[in-house]
């Protein structure tokens, strides 16, 4: 009983901070923090130009839910990934944001950053992931069916622009 609360609300995702040269570049993988919330306001607004998914009230929300991560990717002490996971459920972890700076898309950070997403939510003992993703936004269903997401719903109307939005989910493995 307590190992499932523990799970659900006590920091069930565990991450040391991490140094990697990664096609060249110098990257820093650390947790974010409140104290991150301006420059993660600004990745946020650089990565979608035309419609903003999340105000600040609601980053202020998730970084300090005990029970979420986020990962920052930094190089030169600039953010310039981010990746967040919640809980649903005792099976059930979700990745609530995924953004790369556009000058660093298509250089593998967001392949990497599932890959410590995928680590993390199994030795959490979560047996599922899910996510949900703008229907019209191919580029990133190809690189979630590409590690193994399939889809399980469509949902009319998802986002505020008017989108349709998919449910994706990946069976993690012990
Ligand atoms: C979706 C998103 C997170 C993907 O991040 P990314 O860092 O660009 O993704 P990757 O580079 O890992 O993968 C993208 C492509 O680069 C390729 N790639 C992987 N490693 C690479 C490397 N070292 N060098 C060059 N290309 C590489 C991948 O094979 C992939 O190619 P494919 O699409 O032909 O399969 C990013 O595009 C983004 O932030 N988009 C805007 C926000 C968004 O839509 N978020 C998702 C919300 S659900």
């Amino acid at each position: 009983m307590f190992k499932e609360f523990k799970k659900l609300f006590l920091r069930p995702f565990l991450f040391t901070d991490m140094h990697l040269i990664h096609d060249g570049l110098s990257l820093d993988i650390t947790t974010a923090s409140i104290h991150d919330l301006d420059e993660v306001m600004t990745l946020q607004s650089a990565v979608y130009l035309d419609y903003q998914p999340w105000t600040r009230q609601t980053y202020m929300y998730e970084l300090t839910r005990r029970s979420h991560i986020y990962l920052l990717v930094k190089t030169n002490d600039q953010i310039i990934a981010i990746l967040g996971i919640s809980t649903k459920n005792i099976q059930e972890a979700h990745i609530t944001n995924i953004s790369v700076l556009p000058s660093f898309q298509n250089k593998g950070l967001g392949h990497l950053l599932l890959d410590i997403c995928f680590k993390l939510v199994r030795e959490a003992d979560f047996s599922k992931l899910t996510l949900e993703v703008d229907a019209q936004n191919t580029r990133a269903i190809k690189l979630y069916k590409s590690l193994g997401f399939y889809e399980t719903k469509s949902i009319k109307n998802y986002y505020d622009n008017g989108h349709d939005g998919l449910e994706l989910c990946k069976h993690i493995n012990k």
